[in-house]
């Protein structure tokens, strides 16, 4: 991730009884199901489920409709510590359609944000894919330039931070850090009253548009979530914020992820990665990670860099690849510390966004794609492709060698599916630039906030309020 949604989303605390809340989320937008495979037993489907990040809900007061949250922070009255927090504030459900998030059996399609499992007490599901693969089926094809249509993972905290404060956690998608280590209102799940950033190793399977495409480890010299404070956050902190990406465009082969090209992205494909270790167990270090798709059928090997590019032959990230990309990365541990975290476990995340900032140059333009430099401004996008969207579907994780034979490309494929798990995977904000028609919001409906796309007009009598960075309202 090279960008700013990420690095604010997050975490909670403090919020009361989430059993005292309405919880009307329909089971067809939170269930996202999922399958886990080994070679000798096949794909087994999993019962998970997706949560929008924490900061895109409602915190109020218990049973009033006072915001806890303010345009620059938390409310000092309401929320002065977590204790007086969680006494007097609680966090209402989502609104998922106005976020633009929709599931379908073992589809999620993101117009835009999030969604949430309103469980209390459900953790992250960590998946440990070292000496593993994932595999999933990606839609791009209504995904231009200067979008970033994102599957990755984060090592958050199983519980989203949960505490006698915030007793929802991660049912409520608190928790959220990265690789950027942003600083936001919390940090692991509490009031974030020293400042800190929220870091921690991120390996990005998957951040890309109809144009170009990269897979990015950023290690962190920290197991996360690390709160860091001072230069600590910095550009050459804990964390490999630049990250050692493999984009085939920038390293030389400019046909062959596209529109009509080798990986054709005007329809469907799955795109498998595999981290495999010295010694192919799962106590080995990681020392490559590995790209292949399927499309109509046919396996894609991964696209080789050109001479030119200075990486010659490379066809997947090695250790040396990767210090050799971003010098950062070597002194952060590199690929070695990047599997650590893979061991241990890391949390889900899709995404949606555009970059108001940079326009998403880094991913599309200049030397890392046939994007102009100024086809991602968000306005632009907005203008030209109002449907922007992505669907990720058929995520699949297990033994390597395990997840594409049984896919078939549909859904539920062969062999006897056993719910095994109830878990949620994680999810976090994104960005749109769809929708809202002339539709009114209702009382303490939302009417704005960073990456909303639903409704802005109130119904009469009421007004738009800005409640915080992330959410206005209804009053
Ligand atoms: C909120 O409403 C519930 C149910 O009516 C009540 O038991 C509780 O005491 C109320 N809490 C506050 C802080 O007013
Ligand atoms: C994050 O929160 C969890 C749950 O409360 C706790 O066990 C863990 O130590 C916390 N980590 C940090 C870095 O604060």
């Amino acid at each position: 991730m090279a960008t700013k949604v990420l690095g604010f989303a997050a975490i909670a605390a403090l919020f009361h009884k989430v059993t005292c809340q309405q919880a009307p989320t329909p089971d067809n937008i939170a269930s996202l199901l999922t399958w886990k495979c080994t070679n000798s037993g096949g794909c087994i489907q999993q019962s998970t489920s997706i949560v929008v990040d924490w900061v895109y809900h409602w915190i109020h007061t218990v049973n009033g409709s006072t915001s806890c949250t303010t345009s620059s922070g938390l409310d000092s009255n309401l929320c002065g510590s977590e204790q007086e927090c969680y006494a007097n504030c609680e966090i209402s459900p989502a609104t998922y359609d106005s976020l633009g998030i929709k599931t379908s059996g073992n589809a999620l399609t993101l117009n835009q944000y999030v969604t949430s499992n309103d469980n209390a007490g459900k953790n992250y599901e960590m998946l440990q894919l070292l000496s593993q693969e994932i595999s999933f089926d990606v839609d791009v094809s209504n995904l231009p330039c200067g979008e970033n249509g994102a599957l990755y993972l984060s090592e958050m905290d199983v519980t989203g931070g949960r505490s006698q404060y915030n007793p929802a956690g991660a049912s409520y998608g608190s928790g959220y850090c990265d690789a950027q280590c942003g600083t936001g209102t919390w940090f692991n799940g509490s009031i974030n009253s020293g400042g800190l950033g929220s870091c921690c190793n991120e390996m990005d399977l998957w951040e890309a548009n109809s144009k170009a495409t990269a897979l990015t480890p950023h290690p962190c010299s920290v197991e996360g979530p690390y709160g860091c404070s001072g230069s600590a956050c910095g550009s050459t902190g804990v964390c490999d914020k630049n990250g050692c990406g493999f984009n085939p465009y920038a390293l030389g082969d400019q046909s062959y992820y596209g529109q009509g090209f080798i990986v054709d992205t005007s329809k469907p494909f799955t795109v498998t990665t595999q981290f495999v270790t010295s010694d192919n167990s799962k106590t080995g270090t990681l020392t490559e990670i590995r790209r292949s798709y399927v499309q109509n059928g046919k396996v894609i090997a991964n696209a080789v860099a050109s001479a030119s590019s200075g990486f010659s032959g490379a066809n997947s990230i090695t250790e040396s690849f990767c210090t050799t990309m971003d010098s950062e990365a070597g002194t952060l541990g590199g690929l070695n510390t990047m599997g650590e975290a893979l061991s241990r476990g890391m949390v889900l995340i899709f995404s949606i966004w555009n970059d108001a900032g940079g326009y998403m140059n880094w991913l599309d333009s200049g030397n890392s794609g046939p994007c102009s430099s100024t086809a991602g401004i968000p306005s632009t996008i907005e203008a030209n492709d109002p449907g922007t969207s992505v669907t990720f579907s058929n995520i699949k994780w297990g033994d390597i060698g395990s997840t594409v034979s049984d896919t078939g490309g549909s859904g539920s494929s062969s062999s006897s599916l056993i719910s095994t798990k109830t878990s949620s995977t994680t999810t976090t904000s994104a960005t749109r630039t769809a929708t809202s028609s002339g539709a009114t919001q209702t009382h303490y409906g939302q009417c704005g906030g960073m990456y909303y796309t639903g409704p802005t007009v109130c119904a009469s009598p009421y007004t738009c309020h800005v409640q915080n960075q992330y959410y206005s309202q209804c009053l």
